[in-house]
């Protein structure tokens, strides 16, 4: 039987409260790894390995647990042992994360993701059953040779590129974005090969700013005046309204983050469809507004783009572009 690792992070999944019937008041991160295999009985017995990798309320990832996670994960991918890895998660950023292994992993084996909506200690905590399907997902995989990253949720499997919390309490949670979820035995999107050397590199500040009634850029050229004395802001993502347009007087500051060296991105604060790159993208719409030349980050939500933006600069990083990012109307190739 193919071996699954098992890397715990924290989350949900890990939670705990005191009164069972309160299932939303409990603490994230509180039960280790092999607590959560034990509260699974089909999974008693089973050929499996875990390990601690971090033990947080996933609002507080970072590029520092992702390290850590990069650093599990490329020893799993040595390891001849290991034909498969789940990552338990929180679910408030299970997408970010997803995000980064479809961009970073080389596909040589299957990542599943998964979390929970209630904590362990609740009546319908959904933790073990989503394990489970976690496990069984993964061993498929590999047996199909599969090598991608997918997020097992509520009974469905998501595309690590699609997949995105589109509930904040509902025990399904989480959808593709417009995108349905993974049939059984459907090859998943082959990962993007990156490489996980980009994450040791000093990560570059990239902030995410909203488009909305009023929007008249003081965030952004309050950013501008701090970065000069607190380093450098590297990359904004504006959550756009509708298809990528922004409102003419945050357009106005993004202009001159951009001529301060900002790379800026468009995704969409709408909840499906993005903002896909069109044909004349990058030219000016004639009466002065030029949101459209912000590269359009496709289906991404705006913590997704955020990631790929992070991740697009630190590859520049260590390897200098041929042009610059900014210049380039073609949305980023996830
Ligand atoms: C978290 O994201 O770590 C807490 C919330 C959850 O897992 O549902």
């Amino acid at each position: 039987m193919s071996r699954v690792l098992i890397l715990a992070t924290g989350g949900t999944i890990a939670g705990t409260g005191i009164d069972p019937q309160r299932s939303w008041a409990y603490q994230a991160a509180q039960l280790g790894v092999d607590q959560l295999v034990q509260a699974v009985p089909e999974l008693v017995g089973e050929s499996l390995a875990t390990r601690q990798v971090a033990q947080l309320d996933s609002k507080d990832m970072g590029v520092s647990t992702w390290r850590l996670l990069a650093q599990a994960l490329q020893e799993a991918m040595r390891d001849p042992a290991v034909d498969a890895i789940v990552i338990t998660h929180g679910t408030d950023t299970l997408e970010e994360t997803a995000c980064l292994l479809h961009a970073l992993h080389d596909g040589c084996k299957p990542i599943v993701l998964t979390a929970a909506m209630r904590p362990a200690t609740a009546p319908d905590a959904d933790g073990p059953r989503n394990l489970l399907d976690a496990v069984r997902v993964a061993r498929s995989a590999a047996l199909r040779g599969e090598g991608g990253v997918a997020a097992v949720l509520a009974g469905r499997t998501w595309s690590a590129r699609d997949v995105r919390k589109a509930h904040s309490h509902a025990m399904d949670a989480f959808d593709g974005g417009g995108e349905p979820p993974l049939r059984e035995g459907e090859s998943w999107p082959a990962p993007m090969g990156w490489g996980w050397a980009c994450l040791s590199a000093a990560p570059p500040r990239v902030e995410v700013i909203t488009s909305h009634a009023d929007a008249d850029g003081w965030l952004v050229d309050a950013a501008l005046r701090h970065a000069a004395s607190a380093g450098p802001l590297d990359g904004l993502v504006v959550a756009a309204t509708g298809h990528g347009t922004v409102h003419q007087g945050l357009e106005a500051a993004l202009q001159r983050a951009h001529q301060a060296g900002v790379v800026v991105w468009r995704s969409s604060r709408v909840a499906r469809g993005g903002v896909q790159a069109r044909e004349g993208d990058g030219e000016c719409d004639g009466q002065g507004g030029a949101a459209a030349a912000w590269p359009a980050a496709g289906s991404l939500t705006a913590a997704q783009a955020r990631v790929m933006l992070v991740l697009t600069l630190l590859r520049q990083r260590l390897q200098p572009p041929q042009r610059p990012p900014e210049t380039s109307s073609i949305a980023p190739a996830v």
